[in-house]
């Protein structure tokens, strides 16, 4: 049975994979997906948990919605604790990791919280990405969190219905990204 449920510690593992299954070829693998839990990932299921949920098909995370419910705490544990393992990367990885929260940061007080959400492709169309959403914002309103955004690649059209659909508002372009927001 697939239902949406907290997220739990054993999930760890299945919750990097779906992050993992959305990149394409890479030049170099290895570094890519380090890259990727590093900046889209690790910090949210690490360090909130509790604002983390999946859908379940059988025990096993499929898809997720990740949280970070106040930016002026994530930005500085990210900071320090994640952003420096891509130091060792070439300049453009903690160039793009450094920015990829420019337009959470510019947005924060009417938007304290942003999300990355996943969804492995077998389980889309099913409303389940609705469920996970509705899940983090009932948790977000009965902590009095005010607003979730969220930003999407221009190019990704079907993000872009996905937030429209939902009644999430445009906000604004920054290069490639496109930011939405819910008031909660
Ligand atoms: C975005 C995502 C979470 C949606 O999950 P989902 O379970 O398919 O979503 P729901 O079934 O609740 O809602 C589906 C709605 O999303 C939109 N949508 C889904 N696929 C779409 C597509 N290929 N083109 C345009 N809109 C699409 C539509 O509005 C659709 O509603 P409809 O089926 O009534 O037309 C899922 O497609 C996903 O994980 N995609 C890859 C990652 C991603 O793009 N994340 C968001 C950007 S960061």
């Amino acid at each position: 049975m697939v239902s949406v449920r907290k997220y739990d510690p054993k999930d760890y593992e299945n919750v990097q994979f779906a992050c993992l299954n959305s990149e394409g070829p890479a030049t170099d693998p290895e570094q890519t997906q380090r890259f990727v839990l590093i900046t889209f990932c690790n910090y949210y299921i690490e360090k909130e948990p509790e604002n983390c949920f999946v859908l379940d098909d059988d025990g096993r995370a499929v898809g997720y919605v990740i949280c970070a419910e106040n930016y002026d705490k994530f930005k500085p544990v990210f900071d320090a604790e994640y952003l420096t393992q891509t130091l060792d990367m070439p300049p453009h990885r903690y160039e793009w990791a450094s920015t990829s929260t420019v337009l959470q940061e510019k947005y924060k007080e009417e938007y304290p919280a942003h999300l990355h959400i996943y969804i492995l492709p077998e389980y889309h169309r099913k409303g389940y990405g609705g469920q996970l959403i509705n899940a983090l914002f009932d948790h977000l309103r009965s902590k009095g969190v005010k607003g979730v955004m969220l930003t999407v690649g221009e190019r990704n059209s079907t993000g872009i219905g996905f937030y429209k659909k939902y009644g999430f508002e445009f906000i604004e372009q920054w290069k490639d990204d496109v930011a939405f927001g819910m008031k909660l």
